[in-house]
């Protein structure tokens, strides 16, 4: 599946960002990934409903230098096929705040060490309703 990139918004330290969407009704797994470009991403946001040999878990990592870093993993897993869901990032001075959970967060370096970031790609069994920086 092809996508949809953003390179015309920007998402700064102090910043959240806001992303609505539906997973396809037959949706193995989709991404989210904010970086500087496709091959330099700080968050890649992974929730995996039947992929790569996981079920019902959202991986979380990073990509640089053609390689995948250390993921962070986590067990909550509230996305459902064809029900609208909302996750929030928070940009925080040491790294991002994510939220799909209303119980807990993932708190994920800011590998890339950027202070702001321009490229935003959503792929994968996803339609996107809406993306918002505030
Ligand atoms: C890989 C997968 C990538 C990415 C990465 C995260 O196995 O092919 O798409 O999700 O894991 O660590």
């Amino acid at each position: 599946e092809k996508g949809m990139e953003i390179k015309n918004m920007s998402f700064k330290v102090g910043q959240t960002l806001t992303v609505v969407g539906i997973p396809n009704p037959d949706a193995l797994c989709f991404c989210m990934d904010i970086g500087l470009d496709k091959d330099n991403l700080t968050l890649h946001i992974n929730p995996r409903f039947n992929s790569k040999g996981d079920e019902k878990v959202v991986v979380c990592n990073s990509y640089q230098g053609g390689k995948w870093a250390e993921e962070i993993r986590e067990g909550c897993f509230p996305f459902r096929h064809g029900e609208e869901f909302i996750v929030t990032v928070k940009f925080l001075p040491t790294g991002f705040s994510v939220i799909f959970c209303s119980e807990s967060a993932i708190n994920f370096p800011n590998r890339l060490g950027a202070k702001k970031y321009s490229f935003f790609s959503f792929s994968g069994g996803i339609r996107i309703i809406s993306v918002e920086v505030k």
